[in-house]
């Protein structure tokens, strides 16, 4: 009999998250859903609810490096297949109310840049280290992080957005060594691109639906193998430019 394949999600209260939890639960992964207030999720306490055990609720606050090892103690070992760092912030600046004004030369808010990275670019870093044992383990061996194109300094169309862009830029980097440094323990990492998604980040103007954007994301998951592993790649599978 096949093993039932695990997802690990970080940010699966809303959006992106919580789409990746439904898509997964739906089609029998066994998913380990992280939120850092499961008490504010009522979708994903509903989704858990209904699964007879198939999807887990797990508080996790992805800056509070307690709560990651607490999470690791409780898993004891079990096997992560893919291992998806979706958590992410904008800071108190949203991309939703100001667009390309968000973050804007001049305005720059020290503290919230180091709170942003700390969520976008220090938490994948240490969900990795906290779970490559989990990812090693198991079958499809993965380590996903929702970047951005914003990240991308090849194709940087506008300017502002420094503490969100500098932090998924530096992630791809992150995203980039791991496939080197995991390629020894047959160990995949990719950094993906959503689209643009209308989320509590993207805001109501974005170009994808949720359900489209995770539907084309697990389907370029799904298909990874080692020789992309190193490659940025976005929701419908097209290599971005670094
Ligand atoms: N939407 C887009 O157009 C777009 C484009 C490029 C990349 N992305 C990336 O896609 C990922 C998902 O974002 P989204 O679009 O789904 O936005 P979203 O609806 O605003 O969701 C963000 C998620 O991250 C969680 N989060 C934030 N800080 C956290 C922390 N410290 N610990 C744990 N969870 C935390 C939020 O949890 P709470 O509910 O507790 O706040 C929420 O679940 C992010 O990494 C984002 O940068 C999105």
């Amino acid at each position: 009999m096949a093993t039932i394949p695990t997802v690990l999600i970080t940010g699966a209260s809303r959006g992106l998250g919580l789409e990746f939890a439904r898509q997964y639960a739906r089609d029998g992964w066994r998913v380990i859903a992280c939120a850092r207030n499961p008490a504010g999720a009522p979708e994903l306490e509903g989704l858990a609810a209904d699964s007879k055990g198939q999807v887990t609720v797990h508080a996790l606050d992805v800056e509070d490096q307690s709560q990651i090892d607490a999470l690791v103690r409780q898993l004891d070992g079990a096997p992560i297949d893919v291992l998806v760092n979706n958590a992410g912030s904008m800071g108190r600046e949203t991309f939703a109310e100001k667009g390309p004004a968000t973050q804007r030369f001049g305005q720059t808010d020290y503290e919230d840049w180091l709170r942003i990275l700390r969520v976008n670019l220090l938490a994948p870093m240490r969900l990795a280290e906290a779970f490559v044992d989990n990812v090693a383990a198991s079958e499809q061996r993965k380590i996903v992080t929702l970047t951005s194109i914003v990240g991308s300094i090849g194709q940087s169309r506008f300017g502002g957005l420094y503490a969100y862009r500098s932090s998924k830029a530096a992630a791809n980097a992150v995203m980039k060594a791991l496939s080197v440094d995991l390629k020894g323990r047959g160990i995949i990492a990719v950094p993906l691109h959503p689209g643009w998604v209308r989320t509590g980040i993207g805001g109501p103007r974005g170009e994808l639906d949720v359900e489209t954007s995770v539907t084309g994301l697990r389907k370029v998951i799904a298909g990874l193998t080692a020789s992309d592993s190193g490659r940025f790649l976005q929701w419908d599978g097209r290599e971005l430019p670094w």
